[in-house]
């Protein structure tokens, strides 16, 4: 078969679509990943081959700007800002549609397989007859975001002749199923196989016994970053918690860019290291994790079973967060709430409750038992 990978424009939308891509080029398969261009490194590093279906985009930018190029402006409730990120995710299929549409016409696919908010993938499987598979990315998605999108491309779906998208002949759904045993009519479940980027060398101290307990702070690859786009006060919040969680007795690894590990304050006591280390190299040597809620960094800290403490920041994993602290494996703290003293507050927590790690662990082992991708690519090769 030949499948078309479509993703999207940032590392968090194409990394958790590797691990499938592999099994079905591992079965035989010809796969080709499609996704903006400043993905190409991205998706390369992975061993896959790439095809750009667009220049270089943000989400930022696509969120802030409407159809029309107006400036829009940001709400502030969930619900409307769910609406706002839909809103997005359906402007940014307009940046990628025609070259997607081009590619899939010289490429001719058999199949399109996306995550579920990359809606270029069901749009192209739409004006092109081809079926599609939706896996899931996050531990919940909410469906307010897929409702708005499909309003921003109501002209576009009118050109098709429809007001939906088709129906994926196969939606995957990577949650545990006792974190929310609820799926979406139909969907299967799918084993969560972390991959967090290129690995350069597994730090030698994964392999050697830690005296204390080790926590990894990680405000993912576009939080801390230092530019027109960052979330208020995200690096700073981060180098602070760098400071402070020694303090509460653990070993602290800060997995940030090598290019920010490079601008920051030299390594305060008790930090012992900083850079991009992808993190399912990294967590199996590590008790807490940190971090802002992304959802890669999410569901790797599952299938390592690390206890979390989630300061969701964008609210589209609002919901996730949630998810996670009423299955005990972790502490959520709302990003309005977010500080140094909230943060480490709910570290001292978890270092004294037992019970965070072990709800990880059994969560791990429950992640373990789905079916694997390469068990999911049986399923599609007989459907
Ligand atoms: P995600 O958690 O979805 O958040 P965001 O899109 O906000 O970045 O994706 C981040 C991914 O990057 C996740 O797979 C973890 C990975 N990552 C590492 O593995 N190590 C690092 O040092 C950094 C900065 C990121």
């Amino acid at each position: 078969m030949r499948i078309l990978v479509i993703a999207g424009c940032s590392e968090g939308f194409v990394m958790p679509l590797v691990p499938l891509s592999w099994a079905l080029r591992a079965a035989g398969h010809d796969v080709l990943v499609a996704a903006s261009e400043n993905m190409g490194p991205t998706v390369t590093d992975a061993g896959l081959p790439f095809a750009p279906v667009c220049s270089g985009v943000e989400m930022p930018e696509v969120l802030s700007f409407d159809r029309d190029g107006d400036r829009t402006t940001m709400p502030r409730e969930e619900e409307p800002l769910l609406r706002h990120i839909g809103r997005g995710y359906g402007r940014l299929v307009l940046r990628m549609m025609d070259e997607a549409l081009a590619l899939a016409d010289r490429w001719r696919p058999d199949l399109v397989l996306t995550e579920t908010y990359s809606l270029t993938g069901p749009m192209v499987a739409a004006a092109r007859g081809v079926p599609w598979i939706e896996q899931s990315i996050r531990l919940a998605a909410p469906d307010t975001i897929t409702r708005a999108a499909v309003g921003e491309l109501a002209p576009e779906l009118c050109a098709l002749g429809r007001t939906e998208f088709p129906d994926p002949m196969l939606s995957l759904d990577v949650c545990p199923p006792s974190m929310r045993p609820r799926s979406k009519p139909g969907a299967t479940r799918m084993r969560y196989v972390p991959y967090n980027g290129r690995i350069e060398q597994v730090p030698s101290w994964v392999f050697e016994e830690r005296k204390r307990p080790r926590l990894c702070l990680t405000f993912g690859t576009r939080v801390p970053l230092p530019n027109e786009n960052t979330i208020p006060g995200g690096l700073t919040l981060l180098q602070a918690l760098g400071r402070e969680l020694p303090k509460l007795g653990y070993e602290v690894v800060v997995a940030v860019s090598d290019e920010l590990a490079r601008t920051l304050d030299p390594l305060p006591e008790g930090v012992l290291a900083a850079g991009r280390f992808p993190l399912s190299a990294i967590l199996p040597a590590c008790d807490v994790a940190v971090h802002h809620g992304g959802h890669g960094t999410t569901l790797t800290c599952l299938a390592e079973g690390v206890a979390q403490v989630s300061v969701p920041v964008i609210a589209e994993v609002w919901d996730s967060a949630r998810l996670l602290h009423a299955a005990g494996a972790g502490v959520q703290v709302p990003w309005t709430e977010a500080s140094v003293e909230t943060v480490t507050a709910a570290c001292a927590a978890i270092r004294d409750d037992r019970s965070y790690i072990d709800t990880a662990r059994r969560l791990r082992d429950e992640v373990a038992a789905l079916p694997s991708p390469a068990d999911i690519v049986r399923l599609v090769e007989r459907a």
